[in-house]
């Protein structure tokens, strides 16, 4: 691919399809909707309004840090408090695919009221091949498809979507973010999904347990940054098992390590990291984080395995 001419054509594209009117896009700070972001930015100027929605899910200082990156590329984003949609949305549901389409809606009906409030007519997202590819083979509804599950954003939105990336694999978008001008932080920074932490949480979303697991991803990814893997996180079982808290017996959380190294997401083998970098996650994670008794880490490729939970 030649990067220069792909951002030539995706801009006349933008510019084509949107014509006089607004757009907004839909930024969430990873690489695939940063990259859209800038692209739709330089198409469209101030014709583009970028929101980023906060919808209680993401990781610590994730907002804020998003902000200031775009702040700093001239680009003003608004943060649209979503966190109590949210929730209510996920209350209650235990099923992944459940999960996966109540995320779906409140993901989609925030922005279907942004754009009413700016009279947009079009939605700017990041899908990339992959989420088309392995939401057409079944593997999983990703969040940012509507079309391969037969659901019309017009008419159950009130907008149309444009998706500029929809035919590259990540490392091509890694290199059209960084010939864009994003800063190294944004374009080789670690995938992170749509439906944010809730992919990590086995049974119920709560505020409460949301918590829990963004403490924990935030412990691994600081001791495995040296390492570099393609993907790492934390997840939250619905399972318990046996402790000691406080000298006492404690039927407590289970939270299982996933750090896996992949190209494209669509295959993915588990990081052979230091036994010294696990244990000091263990250790962390049982220290940090009252309530847990267990640590795992995870052994299993994609395929059999997602990388996510759900
Ligand atoms: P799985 O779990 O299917 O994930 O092996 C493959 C890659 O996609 C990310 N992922 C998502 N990204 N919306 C997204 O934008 C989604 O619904 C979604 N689900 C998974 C996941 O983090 C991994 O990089």
């Amino acid at each position: 691919m030649n990067v220069k001419e792909f951002i030539e054509t995706q801009l006349e594209e933008i510019k084509r399809t949107v014509g006089p009117g607004n757009a907004i896009s839909a930024l969430s700070g990873g690489v695939d909707s940063s990259a859209c972001t800038v692209l739709a930015h330089r198409a469209l100027g101030s014709q583009l309004k970028s929101v980023f929605i906060d919808h209680g899910l993401m990781r610590a200082g994730e907002a804020q840090e998003i902000v200031q990156v775009f702040a700093g590329l001239g680009i003003a984003v608004d943060v649209a408090d979503k966190k109590k949609e949210y929730f209510a949305a996920l209350q209650g549901k235990a099923d992944p695919e459940e999960k996966r389409k109540a995320f779906r809606y409140a993901f989609y009906s925030s922005f279907g009221q942004e754009v009413l409030k700016s009279k947009a007519r079009f939605l700017i997202q990041g899908t990339i091949a992959a989420d088309i590819i392995e939401t057409q083979k079944g593997v999983k509804t990703q969040h940012n498809i509507l079309e391969q599950i037969g659901i019309d954003p017009e008419k159950g939105f009130g907008f149309k979507v444009i998706e500029p990336l929809k035919e590259l694999f990540k490392q091509e978008v890694r290199l059209v973010a960084k010939e864009l001008g994003l800063p190294e932080s944004i374009w080789n920074r670690m995938p992170f999904p749509g439906p944010a932490l809730a992919t990590r949480i086995i049974g119920e979303v709560t505020p409460e347990r949301v918590d829990l697991v963004r403490a924990a991803t935030s412990i691994v990814e600081e001791e495995v940054a040296a390492h570099k893997p393609f993907q790492a996180f934390a997840v939250l079982l619905e399972d318990k098992g046996t402790g000691i808290v406080d000298g006492k017996r404690h039927f407590g959380n289970i939270v299982i390590v996933r750090s896996v190294e992949s190209q494209d997401a669509m295959t993915a083998e588990p990081s052979p990291l230091p036994w010294a970098t696990l244990m000091k996650i263990s250790k962390r994670i049982t220290a940090e984080l009252p309530g847990v008794t267990r640590v795992a880490y995870e052994l299993t490729s994609k395929p059999p395995a997602t990388i996510e939970y759900i």
